[in-house]
């Protein structure tokens, strides 16, 4: 594991906006993984500030993101489809027909995990941006018995549903959303995390130093040959 541990959430943004511009400039149809939640905000807004400037180009990237709420439309301000148009697509020249996510309102959610995965096995994903959850979840991969495969439905935890809740002023936080699994995430060729925050410092000790479990999810990335880590002082404060 690459560790990098930074002051702030700005300067976090900078260096991962700064690998992921050089991975477009040098191959610019490459597949990205992306995340939603606070952690990657500063670098989607670097990313939007580098295409502004004519730095970069995502016309030819494709997009799979890791997840999406069930039974909450696409409209709704807190899908993730809506987030990630509202805080990155809008703003920049991505197609619209290369970005992918799990359609949480599919009627039969098996099939639409089915497909989600032929997707990704079909285009491989390069790089892997994650956030972690204050339990170690990665993606929505929740603490559990055993490490997950492919996408699935899961029903979220109550830390999850807790950290989240502050989103949904309107409508009940939803509690199942459909993820992609821990097996698709570990076959990104690159894997990219960021971190900040003291609310974080257990599910970072965990990862780095606690033993490979599915009770700790993101402990599975010890088994992974490319992963960078990107922190503020505070949730590496137990390194
Ligand atoms: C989001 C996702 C989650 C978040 C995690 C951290 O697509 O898959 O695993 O990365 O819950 O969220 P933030 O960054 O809001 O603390």
């Amino acid at each position: 594991m690459n560790i990098h541990i930074f002051d702030n959430a700005e300067q976090i943004g900078a260096a991962v906006g700064e690998m992921l511009i050089s991975a477009v400039n040098n191959d610019p149809d490459i597949s990205l993984g992306f995340a939603t939640g606070a952690s990657p905000v500063p670098t989607y807004k670097y990313l939007i500030k580098a295409y502004d400037e004519g730095k970069v180009s995502f016309k030819g990237v494709t997009t799979f993101n890791l997840d999406e709420y069930c039974n909450l439309p696409k409209s709704d301000k807190n899908s993730y489809y809506s987030f990630m148009h509202d805080n990155l697509f809008d703003h920049i020249d991505i197609k619209e027909e290369n970005v992918n996510f799990l359609n949480g309102n599919a009627e039969d959610t098996e099939d639409e995990c089915k497909r989600y995965d032929a997707l990704i096995a079909e285009k491989g994903i390069d790089i892997q941006l994650l956030g972690v959850g204050r339990n170690g979840h990665i993606g929505f991969n929740e603490p559990s018995d055993k490490f997950t495969k492919g996408s699935f439905r899961v029903k979220l935890s109550e830390s999850t549903i807790n950290a989240n809740s502050i989103y949904f002023d309107e409508n009940p936080m939803p509690r199942y959303a459909l993820t992609m699994g821990t097996v698709s995430i570990m076959k990104s060729k690159q894997i990219i995390m960021i971190a900040t925050g003291e609310a974080k410092k257990d599910a970072i000790y965990g990862m780095v130093h606690g033993d490979i479990t599915p009770v700790c999810p993101a402990s599975v990335l010890q088994l992974h040959p490319n992963v960078h880590i990107f922190l503020d002082k505070d949730a590496a404060v137990r390194l």
